[in-house]
């Protein structure tokens, strides 16, 4: 399938982990790649790993003035954006009773206000087109509350909420907005943490039996980032082997 040919497509967290396995099935597919990660070796190197016109741009999502210059870079070389996946987040472990008010800012400022940064940017580039595709990374955590991480649950619970009022204001542009929620994928940045420890325990929950990698999420953000998804906005999908399913 070559569905993103002659697409220009915005993959935060591009530089490893999901975002990186999204970023090279889009360019796989056809795409025009703009790879962002605040790695911007890793990034620059997915955005190799694809060719053509791709490029990998040093991007801190949290940062106002990082994200006008990578939309900018977009603006003046391409003229359009079609499709955007923001993947880049940060997935902590911390227990409650040590969570303090700077680490609860530090996650919010990326996973949220971040969100906020590039939703803005990307979208008044869409704009333009009449025509979008983005696609949000939620957390099945939100349906689970999962332990160590309240302050990520509650940004990703925030995701949910953003996605679908984004959707309604930018509905009348055609442009579609999605959640995916994974369950625990094995990346680089879990097995940063002890959430590679869950892995066990998530098996137990979910109906289809398995470690989840990022190739069995790709598939999903693929579909909703396509033209066919054309219908489906302001949705939430669980991709997780059925954990949630309530
Ligand atoms: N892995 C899981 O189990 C899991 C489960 C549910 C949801 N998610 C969500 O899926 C997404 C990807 O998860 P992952 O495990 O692949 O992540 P990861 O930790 O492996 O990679 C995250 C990427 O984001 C980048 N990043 C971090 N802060 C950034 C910033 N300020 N600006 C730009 N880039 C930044 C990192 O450099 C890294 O390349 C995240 O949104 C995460 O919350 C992950």
């Amino acid at each position: 399938m070559n569905r993103f040919e002659g697409r220009v497509a915005v993959v935060s967290g591009a530089a490893q982990g999901m975002g990186k396995a999204v970023a090279l099935r889009l360019g796989a597919e056809g795409a025009t790649v703009i790879a962002a990660d605040i790695n911007g070796k890793g990034a620059e190197a997915t955005a190799k790993e694809i060719g053509g016109k791709s490029f990998g741009q040093q991007t801190d999502i949290g940062d106002p003035a990082s994200v006008k210059a990578l939309f900018d870079a977009v603006a003046q070389k391409f003229g359009k954006l079609d499709v955007q996946i923001n993947v880049a987040a940060i997935v902590p472990f911390v227990k409650w009773d040590e969570l303090t008010f700077e680490e609860w800012r530090r996650v919010a400022r990326v996973n949220f206000d971040g969100l906020f940064l590039m939703c803005k940017a990307g979208s008044d580039l869409m704009r333009k087109n009449n025509y979008g595709r983005i696609v949000n990374f939620g957390s099945n955590s939100v349906l689970a509350g999962t332990p160590n991480m309240a302050h990520y649950v509650a940004t990703k619970g925030g995701v949910l909420g953003f996605t679908r009022a984004l959707a309604t204001e930018l509905g009348g542009y055609k442009i579609t907005v999605n959640t995916v929620m994974p369950g625990l994928i094995d990346t680089e940045g879990v097995q940063t943490t002890a959430h590679k420890d869950a892995f066990g325990f998530v098996d137990m929950l979910q109906a289809i039996k398995g470690k989840g990698m990022p190739a069995d999420v790709v598939p999903a953000v693929a579909f909703l980032a396509s033209e066919e998804a054309h219908w489906i906005t302001g949705q939430a999908l669980n991709v997780d082997a059925g954990m949630a399913r309530w």
